[in-house]
């Protein structure tokens, strides 16, 4: 038996507040960005393969038996805990009956996708592509992707009848008996992050370079791509309250988890799924926001990768070598492309021209030729954009009564240094451990304070 490795890689989803896709959705606003948490699983051989599609399948078909008679019973008239209550330590045996006797349900002609999940596998099929001069189609094989929906996905009988699973990964030799979570589960990679360190989330555009040249951004600066990036940069702060900061530039963010985060009990994986993919799916929504006229020709997608960083000095160190980053890049591609545009020269001159230049022939280069002062251009260009949490003081002011003072926790984007200390002395609570502390304690007391009917603290 020759040996796979296979990642599976087991995706869920992680907020119910996805309202649907424009495309089937047609009638409904999405109000909401969805993300999903993800979780890698190496399958050393097809045997685990198997067992863990069988184990999938089984969870699909046991937790649709439950929901169905739920969702009947709720329909009826019951609250959901009742119904919840009423169904615990039923069998599945019990739960048919149920559906059959009180709803005239037989399960088994429910449609298939509710009850078996569906697989997305690609095949060969033959396709048209031309016509010869005498009219005779012109037939290549082309993999498209199929959704199929099949009883035991995890049954030789439908595995072994599927030419391009047999070509990639082999038959199945047996059926699986019995699914055992347990033993799936051994094999799931679980990278817990070092505890009491900076955890930092970069996620980075995937294929920008021709995203940007599809959806013609202007170069080597698009404004409006970039508050686009800030403006779902500035949401993931609002919806993950761990994170503290975030750096960005270009198609890329950092996000910094607070020292003591418990978020996803540290897990790389998930935290990284859930950032990854809520900032994708806010991207999209908020496209239309910042470009108006243009048309989302195809989704985004961003990778992602967690680092941690074990004191706010290394953590300085890192965020200072992004600004670094973003100010060569930044220099640079500037130089380039006005080269190319306002010089006429082709992509190859201008990078001979610009070979071994350093920042100084650079600056110079650009005020001699083209009259640029390369300080005077936008100090979001120059010095990429941050989000953190600032507290506003408002006042309030009513008719007939005295104004009244109160903050709130608002987060910001700036685009300012922060290679050199003066940020960091100047917003001493962002990477304040102590602070910090006191104030998860703070709220963890006058929370306890206001659910024991107390006076809450100030
Ligand atoms: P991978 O990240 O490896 O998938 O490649 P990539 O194509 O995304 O390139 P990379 O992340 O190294 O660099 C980002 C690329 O995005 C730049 O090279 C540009 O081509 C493009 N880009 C990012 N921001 C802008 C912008 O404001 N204007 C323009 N015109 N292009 C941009
Ligand atoms: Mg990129």
């Amino acid at each position: 038996m020759g040996s796979v490795m296979s990642t599976v890689l087991f995706s869920r989803r992680h907020q119910s507040s996805t309202k649907g896709v424009p495309e089937i959705f047609s009638e409904k606003e999405l109000k909401y960005p969805p993300s999903f948490q993800s979780r890698v699983i190496c399958c050393a051989s097809k045997e685990v393969l198997q067992t863990y599609l069988a184990w999938r399948q089984n969870d699909c078909h046991v937790n649709n038996l439950h929901d169905t008679c739920l969702w009947m019973l709720v329909k009826e008239g019951e609250t959901e805990r009742d119904a919840q209550e009423f169904l615990k330590g039923t069998q599945k045996q019990q739960k048919n009956e149920l559906l059959f006797q009180k709803f005239r349900i037989n399960y088994k002609n429910l449609p298939a996708m509710y009850r078996q999940g569906s697989c997305i596998f690609k095949a060969e099929v033959e396709e048209n592509v031309k016509y010869n001069e005498n009219g005779t189609p012109v037939k290549r094989l082309r993999r498209k992707a199929r959704i199929v929906q099949s009883e035991n996905i995890a049954g030789r009988s439908f595995w072994n009848e599927l030419p391009s699973l047999l070509k990639e990964v082999g038959g199945f030799t047996e059926d699986v008996d019995k699914v055992n979570p347990e033993y799936v589960r051994f094999f799931q990679f679980e990278k817990k992050l070092m505890p009491s360190t900076w955890i930092v989330v970069r996620i980075d555009g995937c294929h920008f370079h021709r995203f940007s040249e599809v959806h013609e951004f202007e170069k080597p600066n698009d404004k409006q791509a970039l508050n686009l990036m800030n403006s779902c940069a500035v949401a993931v702060l609002e919806e993950i309250q761990d994170i503290i900061f975030a750096y960005g530039v270009s198609d890329e963010y950092s996000f910094v988890l607070k020292k003591d985060s418990q978020f996803y009990q540290r897990q790389a994986s998930e935290i990284v799924s859930v950032i990854v993919s809520f900032f994708s799916s806010m991207y999209v929504m908020k496209w239309k926001e910042f470009f108006p006229r243009k048309e989302l020709k195809y989704p985004p997608s961003f990778d992602g990768r967690a680092v941690c960083y074990p004191s706010s000095k290394i953590l300085q160190d890192y965020l200072a070598w992004r600004q670094v980053d973003c100010h060569i890049n930044n220099q640079y591609n500037t130089c380039f492309w006005m080269l190319v545009i306002k010089k006429g020269k082709s992509k190859r001159e201008a990078q001979n021209c610009l070979k071994g230049t350093q920042a100084q022939e650079k600056n110079e280069l650009l005020i001699k030729e083209f009259n640029i002062d390369y300080n005077e251009l936008e100090t979001m260009f120059r010095q990429g954009s941050l989000a953190f949490w600032e507290k506003e003081d408002i006042t309030m002011t009513h008719e007939n009564t005295a104004s009244v003072e109160t903050s709130h926790r608002k987060v910001i984007v700036e685009h300012c240094d922060i290679i050199k200390p003066e940020f960091w002395e100047a917003h001493p609570s962002i990477l304040d451990e102590n602070h910090l502390l006191f104030e998860a304690l703070i709220n963890n007391f006058s929370y306890q304070h206001e659910s024991l009917g107390k006076v809450p603290l100030p």
